[in-house]
């Protein structure tokens, strides 16, 4: 095994063809054992491993190897991060035909295990609750999830075998604040928690927000403070500035570089999440929060900005908000990335339109899986 993909399979060479290979580690001699055989790539899974490395170790949980959530339980977390590192500047170079680019050493995760504020369930049709697995998309019932809050393996403890009737069992909890979110609604259940909530309080960076249960929140909370610190400093927020945040969710990094501008324009297409960044951004009146689609908003904004974030979803922006980001050339740009693909490719017209990159920061908000998150700091 060579090295290692997006996606956490690692790759080799066999005869001529690409194999990536699901529980491996580059450096080992190992068998494989193929699921899928196209003519130009193999995939297969690690049946045995002759010559382990050194960072292999055994996977805690009881369903690694059979779970779609985890990839990588088997490799010692110091080289979960190694291997983010290595998949950003495979991914800057590939894609983005950027061959330095400053791409700094991915920052742990305070918790490597406990660490999600959030988990869907599946019911099944008997009652039992559980995952999705990898390989044959089968429901199969879970008991204990090493990766989510403890709150919410309590929540499923008392939940198992009662989802009858459900698709699916939603549970978001914050550590910090106690409060919690569980929806669907249980009647006739006699339980220590109340269920059904319309939204939960999370807390970040100091400040509270409101997060309704089809809002997005960042799933890890300690870290998700280290990237708010990270995308603001990329910032340089002065006193009289102007600010776009772009994919703004509850207004989680608007209120927090709210009180370091002169103003921020925050745009988000959800309307619950809009109706929850009225309570968060309640006191801070020099939010304007608008709901709308970045494509069709940040185009007609008239106003001269001095920092534009963007926080998109995994696909990335439209070329028509990197077309925009160009013409504005805010003086600082900062892009928080959940894939480095897509960051990749974005990255590239930014900088042909203009833009300096000057670094990519990964962090790993997911450990155990092959999930990274990435802060980019440009100057326009
Ligand atoms: C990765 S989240 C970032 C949220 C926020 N910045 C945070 O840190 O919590 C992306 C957000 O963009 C919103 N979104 C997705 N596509 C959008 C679009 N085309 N225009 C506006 N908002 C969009 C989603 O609803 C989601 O709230």
């Amino acid at each position: 095994l060579e090295s290692v993909a997006y996606g956490g399979e690692c790759i080799a060479h066999v005869e001529g063809r690409v194999l990536f290979a699901d529980y491996g580690i580059p450096g080992e001699e190992v068998t494989v054992q193929i699921y899928e055989d196209r003519k130009d790539y193999l995939r297969g899974r690690v049946t045995a491993v002759h010559d382990p490395s050194p960072d292999r170790r055994a996977a805690p949980c009881v369903y690694f190897g059979h779970c779609g959530g985890c990839q990588w339980q088997h490799v010692a977390y110091e080289r979960q991060l190694v291997l983010k590192t290595e998949i950003v500047r495979e991914q800057l170079r590939r894609i983005g035909h950027f061959e330095d680019a400053d791409v700094r050493p991915c920052l742990a995760s305070p918790e490597e295990w406990g660490y999600r504020n959030q988990v869907r369930f599946t019911a099944k049709r008997r009652g039992d609750l559980g995952y999705i697995s990898r390989y044959e998309k089968r429901f199969f019932r879970v008991d204990e999830c090493l990766i989510a809050a403890p709150f919410t393996n309590q929540v499923l403890q008392q939940l198992q075998g009662q989802g009858a009737g459900l698709h699916q069992l939603q549970v978001r909890t914050s550590a910090q604040t106690g409060d919690y979110l569980i929806q669907p609604a249980f009647d006739g259940v006699d339980l220590p928690f109340e269920t059904g909530q319309a939204s939960y309080t999370e807390r970040l960076g100091g400040r509270d927000f409101v997060v309704s249960a089809s809002s997005f929140f960042q799933v890890n909370v300690p870290q998700a403070e280290q990237l708010a610190r990270l995308a603001i400093e990329g910032l340089r927020p002065k006193a009289g500035d102007v600010v776009v945040d772009a994919y703004a969710g509850v207004g989680t990094l608007a209120a927090l570089v709210a009180p370091l501008v002169s103003r921020v324009i925050a745009i988000e297409e959800a309307p619950a999440a809009v109706a929850d960044s009225r309570l968060n951004l309640a006191g801070l009146d020099n939010v304007q929060m608008v709901l709308g689609k970045v494509e069709d908003v940040l185009p007609q904004l008239e106003d001269d900005v001095d920092g534009v974030l963007l926080d998109p979803p995994r696909q990335g922006c439209f070329p028509q908000v990197l077309q925009a980001v160009i013409e504005k050339r805010p003086r600082n740009l900062v892009y928080v990335s959940c894939d480095p693909s897509t960051l990749a490719r974005d990255l590239r017209v930014l900088v042909d339109g203009g833009f300096l990159l000057q670094s990519v920061q990964p962090l790993d908000m997911f450990p155990q899986t092959y999930h990274i998150e990435c802060v980019a700091t440009l100057r326009g």
